[in-house]
């Protein structure tokens, strides 16, 4: 894993942005998944903006999400898609007939997974993912669980994930409680991974993903498998794995 370190969140959105964007100038017609959620917002606003000064060209970019509520229509604000097109999609030349994000509406979940699937390998596989980490180590909606799913498969969120999602929503009542995921082996295959991650409340977790044992009961500690992962993180968010580091390498 390769970290880099950052000062605060919008230096980590800053040095985030730069690797998508050395990724987009290098292959421009390649296949980003992306994610939704508080952490990347700053990433997607630095595209955006080097996107309007003419440094970057998303016109033959094709991106995968890696998750979405079920339930949720496109046209409603809390749902994945609407987030994408809200923070990213229209404002960028990036051709919205090739973003993808499964499909919430599709009532057939094994309909829904399998056509995720099929849509990343017909792209020829994901070139950069981009992650956020959730506060008990899910990655995508990949939840603790006895063992890593593989596929695109349909999840009931945890009550702490539905607990950290409300503040998105009205009321704890309407957050939707399943969700259609990625699974661990689609986001492995990914060439390259970029980890982000911001604040206090994340280092416990950073320190559990990165330095404990690879387990499912901590879903992001398989990305210490991956031969690719830059971890992009500021200091709140590293100073629990920072000092743990130190003491093991004290050792
Ligand atoms: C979002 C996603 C989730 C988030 C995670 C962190 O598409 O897949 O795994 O990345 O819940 O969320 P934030 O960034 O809001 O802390």
């Amino acid at each position: 894993m390769q970290l880099i370190q950052a000062k605060d969140y919008d230096d980590m959105s800053r040095k985030a942005a730069n690797i998508i964007s050395a990724q987009v100038i290098m292959k421009p017609n390649c296949v980003l998944g992306l994610a939704t959620g508080s952490t990347p917002l700053g990433t997607y606003s630095n595209l955006i903006n080097w996107y309007k000064k003419g440094d970057l060209d998303f016109s033959q970019v094709s991106s995968v999400n890696l998750d979405e509520y079920r339930g949720l229509p496109a046209d409603n604000d809390q749902s994945y898609r609407y987030f994408m097109k809200t923070n990213l999609f229209d404002q960028v030349n990036i051709d919205q007939s090739r973003t993808y994000v499964p499909n919430g509406m599709e009532p057939d979940s094994d309909k829904a997974c399998r056509d995720h699937d099929n849509i990343i390998n017909e792209l020829g596989g994901i070139d950069l993912q981009l992650l956020g980490l959730g506060l008990n180590g899910h990655i995508g909606f990949n939840e603790p669980a006895d063992e890593f799913p593989k596929g695109t498969h349909c999840v009931d969120l945890t009550q702490s994930t539905i607990e950290a999602n409300s503040r998105f929503f009205a009321s704890i009542d309407e957050v939707p409680t399943q969700a259609y995921t990625m699974g661990i082996q689609s986001i492995m295959l990914a060439k390259k991974i970029l980890i982000i991650a911001s604040g206090a409340n994340k280092a416990e977790i950073i320190a559990k993903a990165f330095l404990g044992p690879v387990t499912p009961e901590v879903p992001a500690s398989i990305l210490q498998m991956h031969p690719d992962v830059t971890l992009v993180a500021d200091e709140a968010a590293l100073s629990a794995y920072l000092k743990q580091k130190s003491e093991m390498e004290a050792n």
